[in-house]
């Protein structure tokens, strides 16, 4: 196994280049199960987890071909309907593969993905919604056994809580659905518009982009269709969030700042200075290193402040000049991360979902041996250890490397001391 290795104390300058969006790239490639002859998917980034949607694909019949970021996948082939736990126990977005092969085959037997590392994560909204366009799902030996005859039936769906997944899974199933379905408390993610945008590329009819409540006017057929992935919102804010920290001048380029408003207003209210443009964001940091401000966050749904960029804040606010109170509102167990950074230093109290963060002021965290446990809380021990006095090693990598698109090489572009060893 590898870990990475960090000399902290660089400050990072220069430009870094955002990649596109996993957590859009994921849905869209699943969208390629809909339709039969050569998608085009532009922007597409090279991570783990898009290499194992694809071993997906492959298993259920389809062919791909990749050249530089663009993928070309061939929906013709579809003839499998089943998604082995092999694949599925490596990344819980294998779901994703559930609506799209109901519409098209009327069967779909999917491993149930079990619980990760930052909290239950059950998938019963996307199964309620299934069962409301008429599907019959039932969970025998871990997998879920989803199947009707003919076409859904367009219905009201209304998820409780507004589910990032559970909305693209019941978009790609009601868009070959007989009649209109209305998914009521929709989530509002970029990644969801991004996959509305190619599903209408591909011939579906769709309203109410942007907003909690879509309707969808099911269609008979829809064919492939060329579409491009969104920047991914979280690797810009992560970098963003490194520069702040190491008391850094740097541009984040080819990124959407207008998906990161949250973020971005709480970067300015710590002191962080943020300069948008219309395809990058300057950070630039205070003139004296030691002011970075306190401030709360309070994770939720798009709009609000995503959870998959409260670890990284908080290892920002492990610095601050005073006590700041970090609230997960999203997932129960999104505090891994804190016993590592307090191995390097930081001052961490942890109450159920609420963490209360007493920054070093001018005191710098400290190099350490910390293990990364998921993908998100791994960025932010990244974050800890460029900014750290000393060395950090983080172990288990392969963490980031499911979400991060060639971190190493990014980050020794912007000055930092960092690189890849065996353990
Ligand atoms: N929930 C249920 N039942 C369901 C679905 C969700 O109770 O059937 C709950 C979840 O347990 C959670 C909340 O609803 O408390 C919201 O979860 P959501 O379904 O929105 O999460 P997700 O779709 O499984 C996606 C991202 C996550 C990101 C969350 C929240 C993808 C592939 N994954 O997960 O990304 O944290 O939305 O924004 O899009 C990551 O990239 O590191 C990551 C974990």
């Amino acid at each position: 196994m590898e870990k990475l290795v960090i000399e902290g104390g660089k400050q990072l300058f220069g430009e870094v280049n955002i990649s596109g969006a996993k957590n859009a790239a994921l849905p869209l490639i699943a969208a390629c199960l809909l339709a039969p002859g050569v998608h085009v998917l532009h922007n597409v980034p090279e991570l783990r987890d898009t290499k194992t949607i694809l071993r997906l694909l492959e298993s259920l019949g389809l062919t791909w071909e990749r050249e530089g970021d663009t993928l070309k996948i061939d929906g013709t082939g579809l003839r499998h309907s089943e998604a082995s736990y092999d694949l599925v126990k490596t990344m819980r977005a294998s779901v994703l593969v559930l609506g799209p092969l109901l519409a098209r085959l009327g069967r779909a037997k999917v491993s149930l993905p079990g619980g990760c590392a930052i909290g239950a994560r059950p998938i019963n909204f996307h199964l309620m919604g299934f069962e409301q366009l008429g599907v019959t799902c039932d969970i025998k030996n871990g997998y879920v056994d989803a199947r009707i005859d003919g076409r859904m039936q367009g219905s009201t769906v209304y998820f409780d809580i507004p589910s990032v997944t559970g909305t693209e899974n019941l978009l790609m199933a009601a868009v070959l659905a007989k009649g209109t379905t209305i998914i009521k408390n929709a989530a509002k993610e970029p990644e969801i518009g991004n996959l509305i945008d190619m599903l209408i590329a591909m011939g579906a009819d769709i309203e109410g982009r942007d907003s909690d409540r879509l309707t969808i006017h099911g269609v008979e057929k829809l064919t492939a269709a060329e579409s491009r992935i969104i920047p991914d919102r979280i690797e810009a804010g992560t970098y963003a969030i490194a520069v702040g920290a190491t008391g850094g001048d740097a541009v984040i380029k080819n990124c959407n700042p207008s998906h990161l408003p949250s973020l971005l207003e709480k970067l300015r209210l710590a002191g962080i200075g943020v300069d948008i443009s219309e395809k990058s964001i300057r950070i630039t940091s205070p003139e004296n290193k030691k002011s970075i401000q306190p401030v709360d966050i309070t994770t939720m749904p798009y709009p609000g402040y995503p959870t998959d960029l409260q670890a990284q804040f908080m290892a920002l606010m492990s610095m601050s000049n005073g006590l700041s109170v970090i609230n997960e509102t999203i997932f129960e167990n999104r505090f891994m991360h804190v016993a590592e950074l307090q191995r390097m230093g930081a001052s961490i109290k942890v109450d159920g979902r609420i963490a209360m963060v007493k920054g070093l002021g001018g005191n710098r965290l400290t190099g350490a041996q910390v293990m990364a446990t998921d993908l998100r809380a791994s960025s932010s021990l990244v974050i800890a250890g460029l900014a750290a006095t000393g060395r950090t090693d983080i172990s288990r990598i392969y963490h980031l490397e499911r979400g991060y698109e060639d971190m190493v090489g990014k980050l020794t572009g912007l000055g930092a001391t960092v690189w890849k060893e065996n353990e």
